[in-house]
This record gives structure tokens, sequence and C-alpha cells, in this order.
């Protein structure tokens, strides 16, 4: 293989033939199965939006029931899993106590005919059902309270915040929820969704295929940057900090979380779309004073650095929605989990469509026949 084929991060390399997401990263476009995010957030809902994604048409008015219905019924989880979350230790972040369930529900879900589209289904409703309760659960237990059952006559949104505070959310807040999720459902071949490919390719069961992408998701440099984000923001701690801190980041090439895309050259639309939901929490229930330091710090990144294509990406804004919904800083993350679990799984369909293994390759650059020197030697 010639080296001039070589990308490192695979930089603008093809991994596979998508028909669920497109991104023009110029023009700051973004449609799922070819409808814009804007008209989803607007008018669809995470289910309908998980729907559209995994089979590539929006639900029928029945379809869509059937569909809401199956997830409602499936939304507890065994007693053992919620036993084995109880040892883990409260001190653990959420999204490694998500990646350790995740891969659990393997062990009570077995069986695997990756060729039935019943099994394919039962698969989706299961993760799309439990993986909230699983991270609301983990909340309450490592606080020392027993987890809440989740809430039939809650709908998704609604019963995962139920779930978290024990208390029926405010009715704006769960539609603000309901539209973080649709917002951050899938969004083409990221790092995560790369990896759950990979290990979809393997043919292995889809909970391991969530669990390595609960397991890439986490890192800073994607799903995790929406927690750093909060952290820089306390850290610079006024409006007038902003400058002196996006300065000193560009002059020791230190990166600014929450900015910045392998693919967006402008704003991400998402971003966009979260900062007008945080203002509509802001009017209904007071602001926040990060957000004044926010808008400094984008202002002046964009002034920065603009003109290199870095701007606001989806986890700048997200948590201080989460913030004034009252969610603790590091469930941002799992969050962007329950979200992402169905752009995984639409992934994961489409790759046992045409499955071929991933299996790359690499340009050596070690030792060749070198002799073997015997321990006693060294
Ligand atoms: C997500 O891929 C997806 O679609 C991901 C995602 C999804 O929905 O799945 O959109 C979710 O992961 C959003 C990204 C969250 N991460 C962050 O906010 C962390 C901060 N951002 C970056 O580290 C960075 O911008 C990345 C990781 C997002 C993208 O990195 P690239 O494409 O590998 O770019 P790079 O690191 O090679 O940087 C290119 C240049 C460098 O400058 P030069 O050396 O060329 O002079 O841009 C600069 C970088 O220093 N740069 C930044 C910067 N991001 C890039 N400088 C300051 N702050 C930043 N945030």
């Amino acid at each position: 293989m010639s080296v001039e084929l070589y990308r490192p991060g695979l930089e603008g390399i093809p991994a596979a033939k998508s028909s669920i997401s497109f991104i023009d990263g110029k023009q700051g476009l973004l449609e799922y199965r070819g409808i814009r995010i804007e008209k989803l957030a607007e008018q669809s809902s995470f289910l309908e939006t998980s729907y559209l994604l995994i089979w590539g048409e929006l639900p029928s008015q029945s379809e869509l029931r059937a569909f809401e219905h199956d997830i409602r019924y499936h939304r507890r989880i065994k007693y053992r899993i919620r036993d084995m979350m109880k040892c883990f230790p409260e001190s653990g972040h959420p999204m490694d106590a998500l990646q350790a369930s995740a891969a659990a529900l393997g062990l009570f879900y077995s069986r695997r005919a990756l060729d039935d589209p019943t099994y394919i289904r039962n698969a989706v409703v299961r993760l799309l059902a439990k993986i909230p309760t699983m991270v609301a659960a983990f909340q309450l237990m490592r606080k020392g309270n027993d987890p809440v059952q989740p809430c039939d006559d809650l709908d998704y949104a609604a019963n995962f915040l139920y779930m978290l505070n024990e208390r029926e959310p405010d009715e704006l807040a769960a539609h603000v929820f309901d539209v973080c999720l649709t917002l951050h459902a899938e969004h083409s071949m990221n790092a995560s969704t790369f990896s759950a490919m990979v290990t979809a390719s393997t043919l292995t069961d889809p909970y391991a295929v969530i669990a390595s992408a609960v397991g890439t998701l986490g890192g800073p440099l994607h799903g995790g940057a929406n927690e750093e984000v909060i952290e820089m923001l306390e850290q610079i701690g006024s409006p007038e900090n902003a400058e002196a801190y996006v300065d000193d980041c560009v002059k020791n090439k230190k990166k600014i979380m929450g900015f910045g895309h392998r693919v967006y050259k402008v704003k991400d639309p998402r971003a966009t779309i979260l900062q007008d939901l945080a203002e509509k929490l802001f009017a209904k229930f007071g602001g926040d004073r990060y957000y004044e330091i926010a808008l400094e710090l984008e202002r002046i990144v964009e002034d920065r650095l603009g003109s290199k294509g870095i701007y606001a990406n989806v986890d700048f804004y997200s948590g201080l929605v989460y913030r004034k919904l009252g969610i603790p800083t590091d469930l941002f993350t799992p969050i962007f989990a329950i979200a992402r679990v169905a752009g995984w799984l639409a992934h994961w369909k489409e790759q046992l469509e045409e499955n071929r293994i991933f299996r790359p390759t690499q340009i050596y650059s070690g030792q060749r026949d070198r002799a073997y020197t015997p321990l006693s030697e060294r």
C-alpha cells in the first residue's frame, strides 16, 4: 500500500456507502434520510425520527403507535441488571456504567439471528427502551436511592426525566429534551458510529455493537466534549475573561471545547437549534450566567478562528440546555448516547444488509527480520 493513500484519522476517506444521513459541511446542512434537521426538530419526535433513521421511511400512524407501544412496554430492566449496577462504584463515570450495562444486555438476550427481521426489530426496541432506564437507574443508585420504575403513562422523553428526578417534568422541559434527542440521533460516519460498524461487521450481537459505540462516544474529542464545555465555562468565570482564555488556547495550541468539526466549516446547524432551545428555557425558567460567557466566547472564537472554519459544534450549547433541565454534568454524554443509539442501530442494520468485515491495512514502520536475543543474555 502506498504511503500517499494514508490519511491520519481516515480524513476524507469514505468507509461505507450509506443512505441514512447527509451533511454539507460548507453550508451547515444536515438531513436524516433526506429530511432537514430543522424540520424534524420542529415537527417530529425522537421516536418517530428513530423509526425514520432505522427503517428509512416515516412511519404511518399505526406503525408509529405500535413502535411507541412496544418501546413503552420494554423499558423495564431485569433486576439482575439493576443488582449488577448497584455494585458499580458511585464514583465511576456514568458512561462507563452505561457501557458495562449495555454489554450486559447481551447476556440476557443471547439468541442471535441477524437475518431475521423480527430479531432486528426486537433488538432495536429493547435497546431504545432500556438504555434510558439504565442511565437513570445508575444516577439514582449512585446517590444511594432505589431506581424509579418507568411510567407507562409518559412518553419517551418525559419518562426519562421522570425516572431521573422522581417527578413528572414540566411540559416545555420534556418537549425540549425530546428535541435534543432528535438533534443527537445521527451524524453519518462519526467516530462512535464507525466503531459500531466495525463491531457490527464481525456479526457479533447488537448489544456488543452498542457497547463499543458507547465507549467511543465518551472521549473528550467526541461526545465527551459537552461535559468539558461546562467545566471550561466554569473556569472562564465571566464574559470579560473569555478573550484571554481564547488567546491563551490559540497561543498554546489548546483545543477549545465545543468548537471545530471534521466536517462542518461553519456553525453546526444543531448548535443553532440548541441555542434557540436554551433561550426558550431561559425565558420560562430564568437565565444562566454561563450563557453570557458562552455568547462572548463564541464571538471571540469566531473572530480568531472563524477563518480556519472553526465554529461552535453540537456540544457547545447542549450542556446549557441540560443544565437548565437540572441534569448533572456527567450525565450529558450518556444522554448523547441515549439519542445516538438510534443512529448506531440504523448503521448496524444497514451494515448487515451488505456486510463485509472491516479489515483495513496499515503502513508498517517497524523493523524486520531481527535476531532474537535469549533472555539470559539481556
Ligand atoms: C462531536 O464527527 C462527528 O460528526 C462528531 C459529532 C457527532 O454528532 O457525532 O458531531 C459530535 O464529536 C462534536 C465534536 C466535539 N469535540 C470538541 O468539541 C472538541 C474540540 N474540537 C476539536 O478537538 C476538533 O475540532 C475535532 C476533534 C472536533 C475535529 O478535529 P480534526 O478534524 O481532526 O481537526 P484538527 O484537530 O486536526 O484541527 C485542525 C486545525 C488545527 O490547527 P492547525 O494545526 O492546522 O493550525 O484546527 C485547529 C487545530 O489546532 N482546531 C482548533 C479546534 N479544533 C480544531 N483549535 C482550537 N480549538 C478547537 N476546538
